[in-house]
């Protein structure tokens, strides 16, 4: 992946380039059969569409057959998926997947549009409401059912900083107190600035090969083993359940049939943590506490890099950083990252099994994989 951030000094063309060659670089492969780029919105963001042609073109791939995926937020977690479909085909052997959002050539108040328009926009977006404040809906839900607390939401953020200050790709790699994440601006109440993913440049890409394939490559890999894929209404007022998120159980099930695993087996996790309510709620539709406790764990340090349940030791979307279509293929690179055991200071002791889990929207749409080390 590329360093994200505000990279006012690159373009979109550059960065998703750049995720792509060291990707082909780390493998050793310079030719590819096919490309599948995840990007939420270029039209919006960067008055570019036509993503597969214009990734192809600036990797010097012309010819291949390259498409562009979109499911929000999402995006990224399609284009691996995409890409591994290629593989499983037989349609390609070296199927590259592209994930990338340039947001900050808009200035706020245009990336928050575009944004929106991932939810219900004639019953949601139309009537001003933005992704702060339907996560922040969710977080007054789970606050009211559970007796989830200010500081066990804050606590989220603070774990992941703490991950993201040993993430050299992050876009905000500093430790932060409780303290600060408690008085930082308020958003949507109760979501303040310090609860929220940042607007965020990036980019980040994989490569899928067959098995058999990967062994003769002579380089460590990790195996897909698990793929779950689930929607669910667009609007979140269609939802019996604010405080749930079904799309994540239902997907979740899907991944851990096809791995033939249970949560248990499972040694850490990257979620998508667009707000620190999501990641709580996240972990609980995992199943890995029951609803309502994924605060108190949070603060009790199951999900902390030395728990016993590891979540986001990237930093997640809040630290890293959250360039929307990008944010998926990023999750599945830590993921491998991690299964190799070349994440440093950030290393899980014995990782060899791993989920990513990655949300559309307000819950419309999550991808979730399971990678296991080989
Ligand atoms: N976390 C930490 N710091 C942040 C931050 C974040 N999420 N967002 C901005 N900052 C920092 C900036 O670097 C800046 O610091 P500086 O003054 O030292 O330079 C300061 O906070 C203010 O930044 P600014 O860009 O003016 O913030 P903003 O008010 O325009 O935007 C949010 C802040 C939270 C509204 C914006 O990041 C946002 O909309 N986030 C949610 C994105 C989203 O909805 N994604 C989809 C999820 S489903």
């Amino acid at each position: 992946m590329t360093k994200w951030g505000e990279l006012w000094e690159k373009s979109l063309r550059d960065i998703s380039v750049e995720a792509a060659l060291k990707c082909l670089d780390d493998a050793g492969v310079d030719k590819v059969d096919s490309i599948t780029v995840g990007t939420m919105s270029g039209g919006l963001f960067n008055a570019q569409e036509h993503l597969g042609s214009l990734v192809a073109d600036y990797l010097g791939q012309r010819f291949v057959p390259a498409t562009r995926v979109e499911s929000a937020c999402a995006s990224g977690g399609l284009a691996v998926k995409n890409a591994y479909m290629e593989v499983a085909s037989g349609l390609s052997q070296y199927a590259l997947a592209v994930g990338v959002e340039k947001m900050t050539d808009v200035d706020g108040g245009d990336a928050t549009f575009a944004l929106a328009t991932a939810s219900d926009y004639d019953y949601e977006a139309f009537h001003g409401i933005t992704f702060p404040g339907l996560y922040a809906l969710m977080a007054v839900a789970h606050m009211k059912k559970y007796g989830t607390s200010l500081e066990q939401l804050a606590q989220v953020s603070v774990k992941n900083h703490h991950n993201g200050s040993l993430n050299p790709h992050a876009q905000f790699p500093c430790a932060v107190t409780l303290d600060q994440v408690m008085t930082s601006t308020m958003v949507a109440d109760p979501m303040r600035l310090l609860h929220c993913s940042p607007i965020t440049d990036g980019s980040a890409a994989v490569l899928l090969v067959p098995l058999t394939v990967a062994k003769k490559m002579n380089k460590p890999y990790a195996v897909i083993t698990g793929i779950g894929h689930a929607s669910d209404t667009i609007a979140l007022c269609q939802r019996k359940d604010f405080a749930k998120l079904e799309v994540v159980e239902v997907a979740a099930q899907r991944a851990l049939k096809m791995a033939g695993k249970t949560i248990r087996d499972i040694d850490f996790a990257e979620v998508h943590d667009c707000f620190s309510i999501a990641e709580i709620i996240v972990m609980e539709a995992l199943g890995v506490v029951e609803s309502g406790q994924g605060g108190p764990a949070t603060v009790n340090g199951l999900t902390a890099l030395d728990g016993d349940f590891p979540i986001n030791p990237s930093g997640g979307l809040k630290s890293k950083g959250h360039p929307v279509g990008a944010t998926g293929v990023a999750q599945v690179v830590e993921a491998v990252i991690q299964l190799r055991g070349q994440a440093g200071p950030r290393q899980i002791k014995n990782a060899r099994t791993a989920l990513t889990q990655n949300m559309g929207g307000s819950g419309a749409s999550s991808i979730i994989h399971i990678l296991e080390a080989r």
